[in-house]
């Protein structure tokens, strides 16, 4: 019995140490509850499908590119390039966004045009700098894979199809939760956590001097909107959502993305041409670049080199437990 107490000890501790790791707000996640479509309801079955899927290249053409590949879970599920690789070295025209926290998004995609994570999955299969995969050929394909075809059956009651391939992807992008950041704990958590005195006067910059929180709203960092944060000018070669309906107004507007997991994110903007976030702060400082429809909410302001490194030191308190 002697023996058995340290043993005993070393086991609640190895035991309360791995509950540690990560946050479970239970009910209670900052966030909310994430709804599921009516057509698309949770199921653990469907969600290990969509994941098995998710990191499949066999769903681009030439069979060396999945999902994973530009939205890669060490990285927030980004890929750290300015642009993505897609097949036959072709490149994409943007940055690959974090897909973390998906399932709350609003509308999908950096021109805010897309209705639902449903809807964006066949996507990139068929965009062709991307996955370029016709659809009726990855159906014939992914249903000669019979984990695949016996699986749509049991869960889906169908034979795989585009339903089938699109409803678990989300499903499996609806689990991608990132809710326990050192941030969230400090100012969910009743403060039982702490965040460092250099991160509290970040936030403090962030959201009283210099209203950041106008558009990286809580609790997602970012309001959803389609802005114009004064970066892209009307002679860009990619005009934001300007694209969809051709109307000016939209000039140089994008989707604000999320600053959550940020330090993981770079590099920074739609097109990646930032590589740290103390440039980020510095163009914002600069008032952006004044250019065409660009939001009032962008002014410049003066930054010392300290409340820079503070603002940093918080942002990088917004990295959650995400990765397994
Ligand atoms: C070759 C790189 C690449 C591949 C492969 C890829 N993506 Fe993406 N993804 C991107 C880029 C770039 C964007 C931004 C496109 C835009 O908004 O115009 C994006 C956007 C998204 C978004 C929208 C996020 C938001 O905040 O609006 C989701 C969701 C997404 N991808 C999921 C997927 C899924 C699911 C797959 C596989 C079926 C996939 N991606 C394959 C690069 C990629
Ligand atoms: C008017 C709304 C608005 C305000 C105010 C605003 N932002 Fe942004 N922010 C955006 C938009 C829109 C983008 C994406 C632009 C793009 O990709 O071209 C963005 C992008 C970013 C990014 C890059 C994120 C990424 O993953 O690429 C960071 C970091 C950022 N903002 C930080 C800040 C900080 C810090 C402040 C306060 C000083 C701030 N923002 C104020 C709208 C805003």
């Amino acid at each position: 019995m002697k023996q058995g107490f340290p043993l005993f000890v070393l086991v609640v501790s190895a035991l309360v140490l791995v509950k540690c790791k990560s946050w479970d707000w239970g009910e209670s996640s900052p966030l909310g509850k994430v709804v599921h479509p009516n057509d698309n309801q949770d199921d653990t079955a469907k969600v290990a499908l969509g994941e098995s899927l998710f990191f499949d290249t066999r769903l681009s053409l030439d069979e060396t590119v999945s999902c994973a590949s530009c939205h890669k879970p060490g990285l927030a599920f980004t890929d750290g390039k300015a642009v993505s690789d897609g097949i036959l070295g072709r490149k994409t025209a943007r940055n690959s966004p974090s897909i973390l926290n998906a399932a709350y998004l609003t509308s999908v995609m950096y021109d805010g045009e897309l209705k639902n994570l449903e809807m964006q999955a066949i996507v990139p299969i068929q965009d062709h700098n991307e996955m370029g995969m016709e659809m009726g050929a990855l159906i014939e394909r992914l249903r000669k894979v019979p984990e695949y075809q016996e699986a749509a059956r049991r869960i889906f009651k169908r034979d795989f199809d585009p339903w089938v391939l699109s409803r678990s992807i989300a499903a499996y992008e609806r689990t991608l939760i990132s809710d326990d950041s050192d941030f969230d704990l400090f100012y969910y958590g009743k403060k039982t956590h702490k965040l460092s005195k250099k991160q509290q006067r970040g936030w403090k910059l962030f959201s009283e001097k210099l209203k950041c929180t106008q558009c990286h709203a809580l609790p997602y960092f970012t309001n959803f909107k389609v802005e114009n944060n004064g970066y892209t000018p009307a002679d860009a070669e990619d005009k934001g959502r300007f694209r969809i309906h051709g109307d000016s107004s939209d000039i140089g507007k994008f989707k604000v993305p999320s600053l959550r997991n940020v330090d993981y994110t770079g590099p920074y903007m739609h097109d990646g041409k930032f590589e740290t976030l103390e440039e980020v702060i510095d163009f914002y400082a600069a008032g952006g670049r004044n250019v065409l429809n660009q939001s009032p909410l962008i002014k410049p302001f003066k930054i010392t080199q300290k409340e820079k490194e503070e603002l940093v030191s918080f942002l990088e308190s917004l990295t959650g437990n995400w990765y397994k």
